[in-house]
């Protein structure tokens, strides 16, 4: 399983990167207002330019055309970036038409396997359910993991499922087992995976019992 960050912060990405896991970002527009972004046009150049795999980019609009529009717009900003529609009516639609032109999509916002089979059908490159909005609803939003899975094994669908609202280092690890292709996750749950109290003691006595035995 691959590893996005769902951030829009350069220094973050930055750090995910020269750490080694991170190959993709996800953005929305709650991720991009969280960071005073005004261009995003010009942000996500800039990502495309630091992480070397794909880097979503959401439209905005709840109006097909203008939808349409701006997703063909988005798309031409650079060679890996994917557009981002949510799983809507309309959405599907406007999947169906950007596809057809050639344009990779990430559908989000996906919170059911029959959404993830119609993303499927309409040619989606990317599938995003959402698990800790699930969790936070007192469902199990691994269950849909697993079941998004089953559906496109059995039906042998290529969209790649993005693991998304990922809340936790669990989460990650239960998303890999259920066979996501991808978790995007915040910086925060990336930094948690690479921690451990055993490390850092153990990292501290080696480092006391070296310098008894050494001048460097
Ligand atoms: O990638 C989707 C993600 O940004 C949503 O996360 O925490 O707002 O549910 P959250």
């Amino acid at each position: 399983m691959r590893l996005f960050l769902d951030t829009a912060n350069i220094d973050m990405i930055k750090q995910g990167v020269a750490w080694g896991g991170i190959d993709g970002v996800t953005t929305n527009p709650t991720i991009v207002a969280k960071e005073g972004i005004s261009d995003y046009e010009s942000v996500i150049k800039q990502i495309c330019d630091i992480v070397p795999g794909e880097v979503s980019a959401e439209v905005t609009s709840v109006k097909k055309a203008e939808m349409i529009r701006q997703g063909k717009k988005i798309a031409k900003w650079h060679e890996n970036v994917v557009v981002k529609v949510p799983c809507t009516p309309d959405g599907f639609e406007v999947t169906t038409a950007l596809v057809k032109a050639g344009i990779k999509v990430n559908m989000t916002l996906c919170f059911t396997a029959n959404q993830a089979l119609l993303a499927a059908l309409a040619g989606a490159y990317f599938i995003s359910p959402f698990l800790g909005r699930l969790d936070d609803i007192s469902t199990n939003g691994m269950d849909l993991i697993y079941d998004i899975r089953e559906v496109y094994d059995a039906g042998g669908f290529d969209t790649q499922i993005i693991a998304a609202s990922i809340r936790h280092p669990m989460h990650v690890i239960e998303a890999a087992k259920a066979g996501a292709d991808v978790a995007t996750i915040p910086y925060k749950v990336l930094e948690q995976m690479m921690k451990h109290p055993l490390t850092d003691a153990g990292q501290a006595k080696f480092m006391e019992d070296w310098r008894k035995v050494s001048n460097t």
